[in-house]
């Protein structure tokens, strides 16, 4: 009988496909189960930056002062997609929409001219999401997705609004690639303690708010736009104000704020 040859050909050929198979198929597996997982984690994560943004959840915690959770804090939201050009509602499956990944589809998107484009990123979306609350019957929240480029790269977050509509609640950024202790310090829970009660609009309904090294007399008219400079990044910084200054103008959600502010 011919004997059994384990260091054959054929067989370190069938050993070394076998393995491979066997473990292609584990990934595959575990890529597929973990999906539903993966995607309730980035939900989570989104959730918890809304409401970090609005102030409405400490940084750090995952329940609030009263112990009520990211899911009950956020059910309290309504959210809304809003057609950026004229301001108004569209209906579309919220939850399954993103801006960011809208804006990089030309027929979803438009193209930003240099003049247009001050926060750099390139293409605008034309369609985008808000984050509503109430209290009582009247709106206590509204918060929107914000990005722009600082000196690394493009920064993402979320800034809230009073429900005046024209008073920042706060700002925050789940993502960016700045410098940690330079520009990385837009993540610093002390200056992002400036930005709530900051002035978003000037007397002319103009985005007015300001980054400045050295802050206007106190009490005088432009000290109410203004929130100190990152020391050491003048780039994240102006990247940051420009940004904020898009996303609160005519191109970016300014007129569904306005339309938020005179109708309600
Ligand atoms: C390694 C390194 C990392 C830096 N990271 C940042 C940053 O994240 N944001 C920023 O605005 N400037 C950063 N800078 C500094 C900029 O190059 C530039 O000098 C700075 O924005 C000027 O700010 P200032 O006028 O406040 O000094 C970095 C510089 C170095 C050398």
């Amino acid at each position: 009988m011919a004997e059994f040859n384990k260091d054959s050909l054929g067989n370190v050929l069938f050993i070394a496909i076998a393995v491979c198979l066997v473990c292609s198929i584990v990934v595959s597996t575990a890529a597929v189960v973990l999906r539903p997982m993966q995607k309730e984690n980035q939900e989570l994560d989104q959730k918890q930056n809304i409401l970090r943004a609005a102030g409405l959840l400490p940084v750090g915690a995952t329940v609030d002062a009263d112990g009520r959770t990211v899911d009950e804090l956020f059910a309290e939201f309504e959210v809304r997609a809003v057609d950026l050009d004229t301001g108004e509602y569209v209906d579309i499956d919220v939850a399954e929409y993103d801006p960011v990944k809208a804006a990089k589809i030309p027929s979803e998107s438009r193209d930003l001219s240099n003049n247009e484009d001050i926060a750099t990123i390139g293409r605008r979306e034309n369609v985008s999401l808000v984050y509503l609350r109430k209290e009582d019957g009247k709106l206590d929240k509204v918060v929107i997705p914000v990005r722009g480029y600082g000196l690394w790269g493009t920064l993402l977050g979320y800034l809230a609004l009073d429900g005046d509509v024209e008073t920042i609640s706060g700002l925050g950024f789940y993502f960016h690639k700045e410098t940690p202790g330079l520009g990385g310090e837009v993540d610093n829970p002390n200056w992002k303690a400036l930005w709530p009660g900051v002035a978003l609009y000037d007397d002319s309904g103009e985005p007015a708010v300001r980054l400045v090294k050295v802050r206007s007399p106190e009490g005088s008219s432009a000290s109410r736009y203004e929130v100190d400079a990152l020391s050491g990044a003048t780039l994240t910084t102006r990247g940051v104000e420009n940004l904020v200054r898009f996303w609160t103008g005519d191109l970016g959600f300014g007129p569904y704020l306005n339309n938020l502010r005179t109708t309600g």
